[in-house]
């Protein structure tokens, strides 16, 4: 029952919308309140840029921007941009005036700082992990150049630097967040937690379950000797809540 936690004797509608959040999903001017968590650094697309061979922001070798050349960071920027630009139009769609948003973004202090970032420091040991299977004939090069994890974590001038250019909310507030370590957590936990939301994308690119067994299995034996284990207090999540209120329209 996909609504069975929530309480029982209020009034409210509750709908489940198999659809994107990048596009108007609800009837215009029909949400008062609006919540999302954890989900704004979830990519519509991959730039296709990144997997061009002939572009400079070709992320050879790599399956996400960190401790990738700055024209792969510009290119993943720029599409986190367009859809913040894409979220913010469909909810002005959805939203009536004088409605509230409250945006829960997971972030990092700054872009430069993603290599101390607790995912990010993730996705670059699963792409060591899938080079290092390629070296050894698992899988082709290829594959791991043609594949890219589709997250981006802002920093918080840069959110702040999006929401200005907005027309259709004003910003009541933006405060940032200490959000959590890996501190603490088994390792086995992690690389489940981990499984839980990297499986689907690793098993529709290099299709094969045994691969993606050995990707998790390599992920939890070099997880181990990397700073994000050894260091875990300075692997930490920042989140930046936000809160926006839908201005009068403009005729
Ligand atoms: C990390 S989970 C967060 C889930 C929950 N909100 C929470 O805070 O625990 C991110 C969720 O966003 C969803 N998501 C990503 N892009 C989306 C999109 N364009 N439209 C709707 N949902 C999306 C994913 O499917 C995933 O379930």
């Amino acid at each position: 029952m996909p609504f069975s936690s929530s309480p029982p004797n209020r009034d409210y509608f509750a709908a489940a919308l198999p659809a994107s959040f990048f596009n108007p999903i609800l009837p215009k001017q029909s949400l008062h309140v609006v919540h999302s968590s954890n989900s704004l650094n979830w990519l519509s697309e991959i730039p296709k840029e990144i997997t061009d061979s002939s572009s400079l922001a070709w992320n050879k070798g790599k399956i996400h921007y960190t401790n990738a050349h700055k024209e792969v960071v510009k290119a993943y920027s720029a599409q986190y941009a367009k859809d913040w630009q894409s979220f913010l139009r469909a909810r002005a769609h959805d939203v009536a005036v004088g409605g509230l948003m409250a945006l829960l973004v997971p972030s990092v202090p700054e872009i430069h700082l993603s290599s101390e970032t607790l995912s990010c420091s993730d996705f670059v040991i699963f792409g060591d992990c899938m080079m290092d299977m390629a070296k050894e004939g698992i899988i082709k090069e290829e594959q791991v150049d043609s594949f890219n994890l589709g997250f981006y974590f802002s920093c918080p001038r840069e959110l702040k630097e999006i929401m200005e250019r907005n027309v259709e909310f004003s910003i009541e507030s933006m405060a940032k967040l200490d959000g959590l370590t890996s501190n603490g957590v088994p390792i086995e936990k992690r690389a489940l937690i981990l499984r839980g939301g990297l499986e689907g994308f690793f098993k529709r690119h290099f299709g094969s379950d045994e691969v993606v067994d050995e990707i998790f299995y390599r992920y939890s034996k070099k997880v181990l000797t990397s700073p994000l284990h050894l260091q875990p207090d300075t692997h930490k999540m920042t989140v930046v809540f936000i809160l926006l209120k839908r201005k009068p329209l403009i005729n």
